[in-house]
C-alpha cells in the first residue's frame, strides 16, 4: 500500500483528484467506482474545476457507485443518487446513462442486488475504486460483520452509522435503517483503490484498518490484501497510523 500524507483536506482532495484524473486521461472509457460521504466532496469539486478548464473529459467515463439507502428515490435530497448528481454528474459531461447507483426504490432486495451485480459484471469490473472510511471501519455500507460479503447485498445499518449519518437528516428517525451496498468481493476486484480519509475523527480507525488484524469486524482491513491501494489522507487522519508504522 502506498500512503500519501497531505497537509490538509484541500491538499488531500487535490491528490485524490489527480489520481482520478490520471486514470481518465490514460483510459477515457474507464469504469470509476465512486463513493459518497462528506470526504470525497473536495475531490469531486477539484475534478469539476479541471473539467471546466478543459483538462478533463468525462464523455466516455462510466461510473458505478458503492451504495444507496433502501427506500430513497433519486429525487430525495438524501439519496446517494441525488448526492452524485449534485456533487459531480450535473457539473461535468458524463453521460448519466453511464452512471450507476443501486436502485433504492427496488423493494425486492434480492432483485436489487442481483441487478447491481450484473451491472458490475457487464462493465468488466471497476478500474479505479474511490473509498471513504466509516468510523467503525465500514467501506461502502459494508458494516462490521462475521464474514466478508462478496456481492451486492442489503445491510441493516448499525446504530453508530445511523447516528453518524443523522447529521444529514431532519432527525435520527428519518435515517433509513437499510441500504444496498456493493460487496467486499466486488470492491477487492477493482484494479486500483484510492481510500480518502480526513480529520482527527478518523485517526483511530485508520490505524486499526491499515495496521491492525484483517477481520470482517473492521471491513476496511481487508484492503491490506489488495495489491494496489493508495491511502490519501491529511495529517490529522493519518497521525495515529504514522506513529504506528
Ligand atoms: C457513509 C457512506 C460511506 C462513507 C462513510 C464515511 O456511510 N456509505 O461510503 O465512506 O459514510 O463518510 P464521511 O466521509 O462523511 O466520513
Amino acid at each position: 500500500m502506498r500512503v500519501y500524507c497531505a497537509k490538509d483536506y484541500e491538499h488531500a482532495s487535490r491528490t485524490a483528484a489527480n489520481i482520478i484524473s490520471a486514470q481518465i486521461i490514460m483510459k477515457p472509457d474507464c469504469v470509476l467506482g465512486l463513493a459518497t460521504g462528506s470526504t470525497p466532496i473536495g475531490t469531486y469539486e477539484q475534478l469539476i474545476r479541471w473539467y471546466e478548464k478543459g483538462d478533463l473529459d468525462f464523455s466516455k467515463v462510466k461510473s458505478i457507485n458503492l451504495d444507496e439507502y433502501k427506500g430513497l428515490t433519486a429525487e430525495n435530497d438524501q439519496s446517494y443518487r441525488y448526492f452524485m448528481n449534485t456533487h459531480l454528474f450535473d457539473s461535468v459531461n458524463i453521460d448519466k446513462n453511464n452512471t450507476f447507483v443501486p436502485d433504492g426504490t427496488e423493494a425486492d432486495s434480492e432483485k436489487a442486488c442481483r441487478d447491481y451485480d450484473e451491472i458490475i459484471r457487464s462493465h468488466g469490473g471497476v478500474d479505479l475504486q474511490i473509498l471513504g472510511l466509516g468510523h467503525n471501519g465500514h467501506i461502502g455500507f459494508n458494516e462490521p460483520a462475521d464474514d466478508f460479503a462478496k456481492g451486492t447485498h442489503c445491510v441493516k445499518l448499525t446504530e453508530s452509522t445511523i447516528s453518524a449519518n443523522a447529521r444529514f437528516f431532519a432527525s435520527m428517525d428519518d435515517v433509513p435503517k437499510e441500504a444496498y451496498t456493493m460487496g467486499i468481493g466486488s470492491i477487492m476486484q477493482a484494479k486500483k483503490i484510492v481510500v480518502i480519509v480526513s480529520g482527527e475523527g478518523k485517526k483511530d480507525i485508520v490505524k486499526k484498518a491499515f495496521l491492525g488484524p484483517i477481520t470482517p469486524q473492521v471491513p476496511a482491513s481487508v484492503l491490506q490484501l489488495h495489491s494496489d491501494v493508495i491511502l490519501v489522507g491529511d495529517e490529522a487522519a493519518l497521525s495515529e497510523y504514522n506513529k504506528g508504522v
